[in-house]
Parts: C-alpha cells; sequence; structure tokens
C-alpha cells in the first residue's frame, strides 16, 4: 500500500527530514535526484537518525551518536567507529522503505 509523505521539493538536498506516516516515523535524504527512505531510528542504539550527517559522495549517512555508517543504496553497515567485535557494538542493517515517486509527490510502499 502507498502512502504519500511529501513532495520531492519539501526536501532539501543531502538534509535527513522526519516524518510520521501511519504509524511510521521515517527520515526521507535527498541526494542529487535519488530520494531514500530509511526508518527514523539509528538500529544500532537507538538514536534519532535525522540528526545524522549525510555523506553524499558515498551515499551514506553516519549517526551522530556513536558514528555508525550506513550505506543508502544497499542499507549495509559499512562503519562503526570502534575496532572490536562484541554484542555492544553489533547493529543490524538499516531498514529501508520502498519509495515511489509520482510527480512531485513521494509516496513509501509499507507492505514492502
Ligand atoms: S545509536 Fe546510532 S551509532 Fe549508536
Amino acid at each position: 500500500m502507498l502512502i504519500r509523505v511529501c513532495k520531492i521539493s519539501d526536501l532539501i538536498d543531502n538534509k535527513p527530514m522526519k516524518f510520521s506516516v501511519s504509524k511510521f516515523e521515517i527520515v526521507l535524504i535527498k541526494i542529487r535526484d535519488e530520494v531514500f527512505t530509511i526508518e527514523a531510528y539509528c538500529p544500532h542504539k537507538g538514536a534519532n537518525i535525522e540528526y545524522g550527517d549525510v555523506i553524499a559522495k558515498e551515499y551514506r549517512i553516519r549517526c551522530h551518536l556513536h558514528g555508525y555508517e550506513f550505506n543508502l543504496k544497499d542499507v549495509r553497515l559499512v562503519f562503526k567507529p570502534y575496532n572490536r567485535d562484541g554484542n555492544w557494538y553489533y547493529s543490524n542493517n538499516l531498514r529501508v522503505y520502498k519509495v515511489k515517486i509520482i510527480n512531485d509527490d513521494i509516496f513509501i510502499d509499507i507492505d514492502k
């Protein structure tokens, strides 16, 4: 099921913006002509990812709390600042939502 979130023109390049859609809290990120929709809270320890830093050249977002970085194209955790393994350092990959753009409107597919 598609749910409308906002217009592309509501977004600012490389700035994560948080929206509440139905029961979901999501963050939209526009990088050049692509829009990524991710869960609003970091899968590591739950920080609000809206305050993360976008590394546009590499299509990454860096969480502001502990510096974990996630690739927006394939959603994988790609960098953790601590060079150790262990439960505290573990993080799931980022959750993304499928995006559909119709004219200037952005929709997410909540069934996917
Ligand atoms: S909560 Fe995001 S990196 Fe730890």
